[in-house]
């Protein structure tokens, strides 16, 4: 019970709010789902105690067809393959995670994903089974609770989703593709992404100089200082007038 709370808060808290936009399924003895929807989920308060509370009223109300036992809590019985199946249908794209998978950095997070993870013991040889075709990924070597891997999803989903919103900022200007390529690779090998866009500058034709057209390197805001201090370092100081 406390490792499904401590999921639960995980998943669902953020400072004096609740994140509307995350769904929890927790699995109990493979035949019993309770479902959270943030986006109508009422009297879920910080302390481990009142979420427990609701589990047992959940588990009270069990029966086979879906039952909503209080505001965004659901309850039925069925096991991880019908979980599975209608995770697919809903479109969502389930993933697993697993500290032996693919590093999660490396990994393009689909839309709607959907984590696995097991609760304070292993998944089970069966689980294994039905999850065999999912992609695994990793959030390093270590084994760490739950929670601990719901919050550090969270932060990644949330980064990218600012990341994209946020747009990129200029960088260097460079002439000619093969050096803008070379610069690129650097920064890349920093984890700086890079896009390269050509340009034609106000009141500057033809755009081609000696076969060289103006490329303009873009990064993350955030990037930006270390890119810049990357480039300088390496080839030259930056100029984005
Ligand atoms: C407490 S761990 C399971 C037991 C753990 N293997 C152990 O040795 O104690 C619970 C779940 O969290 C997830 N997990 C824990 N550490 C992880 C990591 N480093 N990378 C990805 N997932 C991890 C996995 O889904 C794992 O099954």
């Amino acid at each position: 019970m406390d490792v499904l709370c401590r999921a639960i808060g995980a998943a669902f808290f953020l400072s004096h709010d609740l994140r509307r936009d995350v769904e929890l399924l927790l699995l109990l003895q493979n035949r019993i789902q309770i479902r959270l929807l943030g986006e109508r989920l009422r009297h879920l308060n910080p302390d481990e105690r009142s979420t427990a509370a609701l589990l047992k009223r959940a588990l009270e109300r069990l029966a086979e067809d879906e039952v909503e036992s209080t505001p965004g809590i659901f309850v039925r019985t069925g096991d991880l393959p019908s979980l599975l199946d209608r995770l697919f249908q809903v479109g969502a794209h389930p993933l697993m995670l697993h500290e032996e998978g693919t590093p999660i950095e490396s990994f393009e997070i689909p839309i709607d994903p959907a984590f696995f993870l097991s609760d304070h013991v292993e998944f089970t040889a069966e689980d294994e089974g039905i999850l065999a075709d999912l992609p695994r990924l990793s959030l390093g070597k270590r084994a760490l609770h739950t929670s601990q891997c719901v919050t550090l999803v969270h932060y990644l989903l949330d980064r990218r989703e600012e990341e994209s919103h946020s747009d990129l900022v200029l960088c260097h200007k460079v002439w000619g593709e093969p050096k803008a390529l070379l610069i690129k690779g650097l920064l890349e090998d920093f984890g700086i992404p890079v896009n390269l866009t050509g340009h034609v500058p106000a009141g500057i034709l033809p755009m081609v100089v000696n076969g060289l057209a103006e490329v303009r390197i873009t990064v993350r805001e955030r990037d930006l200082e270390r890119a810049k201090q990357i480039i300088a370092d390496y080839f030259e100081q930056p100029t984005n007038d």
